[in-house]
């Protein structure tokens, strides 16, 4: 938006804070992506073959705790950056039409659109589940599959069974909208709180200051980003170490140990 000068005021990326991505995406969305497919299905994850379309923060929660309940886990994408780290995190990495052979569950968080296609659902086998919990509900292409299936009803709640030409059946859990805000209760308050202080502190750094920002995004400065940390580990009871002098002034220096 604002390359486009479609931005009105000014932006703080607050989804960029490490306490923001690191927790809330990872931890936040890990757990609440697995208790909203349990909620629905009540399925049994040790043995399942899991599919994890996107190896951002939330697909890395994700695809962690699924492995820890004994799923075996198959991670797409497209950035090989992120394709390389998963393979390094032990899982097995494919492409989407390779993995759709191969998924019982299949969970996208990719911010993008048809993660999940046609001729993937095509290639998938009776019984498959398919959920998203990335934003939006385009993730899945529901379209596609409606025009495939001869049936459709829904069996419990957030459960949609297709049934396709060749009957095969597909489920779809919550119309392919945002399982974890559908089917339970979206992330643990104990994660929110640091989302929440860091677009409170964003939005109060942006009004507080001097000169009115010219109009751009902006990162949460560090300050903030670390006041939050520093906040929850207090809150936690954890307490941490504190650099000496004698240790600041050597990890600044380049004279000694290089
Ligand atoms: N369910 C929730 O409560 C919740 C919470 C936070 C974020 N989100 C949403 O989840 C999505 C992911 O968030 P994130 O922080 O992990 O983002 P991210 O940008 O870190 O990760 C997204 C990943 O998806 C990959 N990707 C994009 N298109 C793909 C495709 N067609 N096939 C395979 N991989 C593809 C990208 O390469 C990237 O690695 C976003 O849309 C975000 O808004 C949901």
């Amino acid at each position: 938006m604002c390359g486009d000068g479609a931005l009105a005021y000014p932006i703080v990326a607050v989804n960029e804070a490490n306490t923001k991505h690191l927790f809330d995406n990872r931890y936040g969305t890990g757990q609440s992506t697995i208790d909203g497919i349990t909620r629905a299905t009540n399925i049994l994850w040790a043995g399942r073959q899991v599919v994890v379309v996107g190896y951002g923060w939330c697909g890395r929660g994700v695809a962690m705790r699924a492995r820890g309940l004994g799923s075996q886990v198959i991670v797409v994408e497209v950035d090989p950056l992120r394709a390389l780290e998963a393979v390094m995190d032990g899982y097995r990495v494919m492409p989407m039409q390779e993995a759709a052979r191969a998924g019982d569950i299949f969970i996208t968080l990719t911010g993008d659109i048809n993660a999940i296609g046609k001729h993937h659902m095509d290639a998938m086998h009776d019984g498959a589940i398919l959920a998203n919990s990335g934003h939006f509900n385009v993730e899945l292409n529901l379209e596609a599959l409606a025009g495939m299936a001869e049936k459709r009803r829904e069996i419990r709640p957030f459960v949609e069974e297709y049934t396709l030409g060749d009957g095969r059946k597909l489920f779809v859990l919550a119309d392919g909208r945002l399982i974890n805000l559908s089917a339970a209760e979206g992330h643990p308050a104990s994660v929110m709180d640091m989302s929440f202080a860091n677009q409170a502190l964003s939005s109060e750094y942006i009004v507080l200051k001097e000169e009115r920002l010219p109009i751009d995004v902006y990162r949460v400065p560090h300050e903030i980003d670390a006041e939050i940390a520093r906040l929850k580990l207090a809150s936690l009871g954890v307490q941490i170490d504190e650099l000496t002098d004698e240790q600041r002034k050597y990890l600044a220096s380049w004279e000694e140990g290089t």
